[in-house]
């Protein structure tokens, strides 16, 4: 027997969309000694399944292109989502657009990075979101996404 649902929503109707930005389409071949060695499919995966037994909705998006994440994040702010989980990749360090189009739809997100940005390259230190953020996890790999879910899920839905 099937559970019903919400139409486009999990059965408590909350929407989570996880964001991914450049070169996270090739997590498990790419430095794996950074970024470890899971593939991208495999981390959502546990994502959907999490937010499924918790009764919420959770889609991802990958892309490298950042005018793509920009209509993406706008689509977000009119099509229901509650909450966006996002590792903007290299986009972290350049992208006001990015910045400027979370902070116009008004969202809540948290932003994660597996690798311990502050443990690298100066040029990783900065963020365009974190202080618009409503926290940021990072150094903790693909676990970051889960924590950063399990924030989500008690957030609960917009107002
Ligand atoms: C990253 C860190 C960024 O500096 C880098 O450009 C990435 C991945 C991370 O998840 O650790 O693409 O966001």
């Amino acid at each position: 027997m099937t559970t019903p649902t919400t139409p486009g929503g999990g059965d408590n109707g909350q929407r989570i969309l996880v964001l991914h930005g450049p070169n996270l389409n090739l997590l498990g071949t790419r430095e794996p000694s950074i970024y470890g060695a899971e593939n991208l499919e495999q981390i959502n995966q546990r994502l959907r399944m999490r937010a499924q037994a918790a009764g919420a909705d959770l889609v991802a998006f990958q892309s490298n292109t950042e005018g793509i994440l920009v209509d993406r994040i706008q689509e977000a702010g009119r099509d229901g989502t509650d909450f966006v989980i996002i590792n903007p990749g290299g986009y972290t360090h350049t992208s006001v657009a990015m910045r400027d189009a979370l902070a116009a739809v008004r969202m809540r997100f948290v932003e994660v990075h597996l690798s311990n940005v502050f443990a690298r390259e100066p040029f990783r230190h900065h963020s365009y979101f974190t202080d618009i953020a409503v926290g940021m996890i990072c150094g903790l790999g693909a676990k970051g996404y889960e924590l950063a879910l399990e924030y989500a899920l008690q957030a609960g839905r917009r107002n």
